[in-house]
């Protein structure tokens, strides 16, 4: 060891002479500055390709918090909405930007509610319904009934009729009325084959008779882009 410790020692002093200081700096100075460099580069791959990595990533995190995101501000909107209609329950159409139901038309549940104050047989005003895209109401449960019941003090046909073979009473979707919700319409008469809403009850009466009716549609979106 101390022979070549010596050696290299003795033959660095036997070469200094033949060179200036700047030509001894050089190498070592470029060979720094190469390392450096070098360095540089590789941190910086590095950081590129980490940064690729995490902004794809990123954007796929993004894109699903997007999705979430549009979900929530939609079932924050519509709730929102109920809100504000229910406090601007009595100023009439001040509410119906918020409604995703259509001018006319009332927001209560999931459903949209248009009470057309047309005089009309019960098979007119069911016909009156389809062109609307609606059907005759259906009385399901007691809030639909309390609220019909507090907006509307005139008859209303609704979707309520026994003109099948059996002359059981039947929605028009084909279901039953709930016995829980309203007592059943006798069976009176054997001519009183539809029935009318007054007063938070059902009336059995003569089809060919004329009433006020009301339909009913399933509330579409709240239109947030609409909303002032
Ligand atoms: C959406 O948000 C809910 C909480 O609001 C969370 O539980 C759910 O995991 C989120 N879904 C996605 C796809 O990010
Ligand atoms: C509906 O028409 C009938 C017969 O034309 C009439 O007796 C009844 O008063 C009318 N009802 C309303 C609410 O206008
Ligand atoms: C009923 O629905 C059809 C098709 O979706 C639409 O073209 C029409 O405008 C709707 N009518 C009403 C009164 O909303
Ligand atoms: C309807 O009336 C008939 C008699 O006319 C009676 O036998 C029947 O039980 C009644 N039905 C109901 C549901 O009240």
């Amino acid at each position: 060891m101390q022979d070549e410790d010596g050696y290299v020692i003795l033959n660095i002093k036997t070469r200094k002479p033949a060179r200036t200081s700047v030509d001894l700096a050089t190498p070592s100075l470029w060979r720094v500055m190469a390392l450096i460099l070098l360095i540089l580069c590789m941190g910086m791959v590095v950081g590129l390709v980490t940064l690729g990595i995490t902004s794809v990533k990123q954007q796929n995190y993004l894109r699903a918090e997007n999705k979430n995101l549009s979900g929530t501000l939609q079932q924050l909107a519509k709730r929102f909405c109920q809100y504000l209609l229910k406090s601007l329950e009595k100023g009439h159409n001040l509410g119906h930007k918020c409604s995703p139901c259509d001018i006319n038309w009332r927001y209560y549940g999931e459903g949209c509610y248009g009470f057309f104050r047309h005089n009309l047989t019960w098979e007119e005003s069911k016909q009156y319904c389809t062109g609307m895209n609606a059907t005759l109401v259906k009385i399901t449960n007691q809030n639909i009934l309390e609220y019909i019941k507090n907006r509307i003090s005139s008859m209303r046909w609704v979707g309520l009729s026994r003109q099948n073979s059996n002359k059981v009473w039947l929605w028009e979707d084909g279901s039953v009325p709930s016995k829980n919700v309203f007592k059943h319409p006798g069976n009176e008469s054997e001519n009183m084959n539809c029935a009318y809403f007054h007063n938070g009850k059902i009336h059995p009466t003569l089809c060919k008779n004329k009433h006020y009716l009301m339909c009913e549609r399933k509330a579409g979106m709240t239109k947030m882009d609409e909303l002032p």
